[in-house]
């Protein structure tokens, strides 16, 4: 979807060339941009301010169709995401006008304190992931999307680069995947049928598929997955995912709250919260995405996904508050509450991936808590963690993606919380305050001293109204992010 060219404004056959122009430094010393840009920047309209446009019609010199001016504000301003943001606004827009094909032209003069790499990176980024729409139930579809998306750079610039356009189309197109997942209805996406489609795509990329059904996971005795879908008439399944290259002398875990549908269970969620509930899988999906890319983009460590997937459902055969349910680690736990269903699958996912798997670290991404889209809104990700050089790590990767992360704290004393009378531990707090923290608290009971980061991601997997790269609806958010981190743990 994604192709670099080399830059020839005056031949380029185009529906619209792309210029970028800053307010107060050149971009293009190409002749002919430079004068396009200085003829228009004397217009009281267009002065390259962020968020102007100015569309020219079959510009003089050129074969493009239009070229679309593009103004990103002052220079200093300009980071990877308000690269991205521009592209994608621009990608949005061609879809809206139904645009056929669309060629980025890549500034040759960067702006001071940006490398080209960079530059080229976030565009084909934002870009990428603004060409997509959720709109598989639409019998009549509305939008045409892009076949390509042009990038045009000088010759020796390609060449750098060459290897740029696969790896970031591969991530984009995985993060596609993943929102497509989240988006799904939850009648679509039944935990075996989930199942099924993540192991198609997984053996397509190249990557190594189990799935656990429901009596491999007794026999595994993952009781708290089978306690969480009891209620449910459609059987629960673990996937897990393998890419393991030769040679490989570490190995990291990712494992992904695959709740297909959060009805709260005996617990029953209100009507507003519980239509959003079909996106209780973006965790796995999230891992299941970033797994596909890691076989594409081959790494040099074992990476390993591992995706508990169930209903929490309600009915004759549902928990109850005050069960007591013997988790894949052995502790038990005491019911407190049908709608902290999560952090009991994923005990067991978490506990199972690491005394089969040994890995050097763990990160579990999870819908986790309503507690953490109140503490920092939909932008921002809850990240948890007993390792500092894990977080470190972390948060450079979201720095780099701005799939953005903000470390809460996991103390000690708060561990009373979930103190059970009668079992080991209670999945219900005593308190409802710092509920983000102490479900991550629960987490970290399962994982002993195994360096591990949770990530809670309930306010961030999904934005109403989309943004400037995103449709309306998930975000795909996690995929960018694991993908990064993998690059550094290596
Ligand atoms: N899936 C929800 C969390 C959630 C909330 C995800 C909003 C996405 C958006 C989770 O299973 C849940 O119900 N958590 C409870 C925990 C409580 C019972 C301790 C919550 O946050 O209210
Ligand atoms: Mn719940
Ligand atoms: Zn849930």
């Amino acid at each position: 979807m994604l192709y670099l060219k080399q830059l020839e404004p005056a031949a380029a056959e185009t529906d619209v060339l792309v210029v970028l122009v800053c307010e107060d430094v050149e971009l293009n010393d190409h002749p002919l941009l430079s004068s396009m840009v200085a003829r228009i920047q004397k217009l009281s309209e267009f002065k390259g301010a962020k968020g102007d446009e100015i569309v020219l019609y079959d510009p003089a010199g050129t074969k493009a169709r239009r070229a679309l001016l593009v103004g990103l504000g002052p220079a200093a301003k300009l980071d990877r995401e308000a690269l991205r943001s521009a592209a994608g606004r621009v990608v949005k827009g061609a879809l809206k006008k139904k645009l056929k094909d669309i060629s980025f032209i890549i500034p040759s003069l960067y702006p001071p304190g940006i490398e080209i790499e960079t530059l080229v990176e976030a565009m084909m980024e934002g870009a990428g992931l603004a060409n997509h729409r959720f709109d598989h139930y639409k019998t009549k579809k509305d939008r045409i999307y892009l076949k390509r998306i042009d990038f045009l750079v000088p010759p020796d610039t390609a060449k750098v680069l060459k290897k740029l356009p696969a790896k970031v189309t591969a991530i984009c197109q995985n993060s596609l995947l993943a929102r497509d997942w989240v988006n799904l209805p939850s009648n679509d996406k039944l935990p075996a049928a989930f199942a099924k489609n993540i192991a198609d795509h997984a053996r397509k990329a190249g990557l190594q598929v189990t799935i656990l059904g429901k009596k491999e996971l007794q026999k595994k005795k993952c009781g708290a997955i089978l306690a969480v879908s009891a209620a449910s008439q459609n059987a629960p399944a673990m996937v897990v995912l393998s890419y393991a290259p030769k040679g490989a002398k570490q190995t990291v875990a990712l494992v992904g709250k695959g709740v297909t549908f959060d009805s709260g269970g005996m617990n029953l969620k209100t009507t507003k919260t519980l239509n959003m509930m079909k996106i209780d899988m973006a965790g796995a999906a999230a891992v299941a995405a970033a797994l596909m890319t890691v076989a594409k983009l081959k790494p040099k460590l074992k990476v390993i996904g591992v995706l508990p997937l169930c209903e929490n459902m309600l009915s004759g055969s549902a928990i109850r508050s005050g069960d007591i349910i013997r988790t894949h680690s052995g502790k038990t736990v005491e019911i407190g509450n049908t709608d902290a269903e999560g952090r009991l699958i994923l005990a067991d996912a978490m506990s199972y991936a690491i005394a089969r798997f040994k890995p050097a670290a763990v990160i579990d991404v999870a819908t986790l808590t309503g507690a953490c889209v109140t503490a920092l809104g939909e932008g921002i990700a809850g990240l948890f963690s007993n390792d500092d050089n894990l977080v470190e790590m972390i948060l450079q990767s979201s720095e780099k993606t701005h799939e953005r992360c903000w470390r809460m704290p996991l103390p000690e004393d708060y561990k009373d919380l979930l103190k059970s009378d009668l079992a080991d531990i209670n999945n219900m707090p005593k308190s409802p305050r710092g509920a983000a923290i102490s479900a991550a608290l629960f987490l970290s009971e399962f994982v002993g001293e195994t360096p591990w980061a949770h990530i809670d991601i309930a306010g961030t997997a999904y934005r109403k109204n989309g943004s400037d790269y995103c449709g309306p609806g998930a975000t795909g958010f996690g995929v960018r992010l694991l993908c990064d981190l993998i690059n550094r743990i290596e």
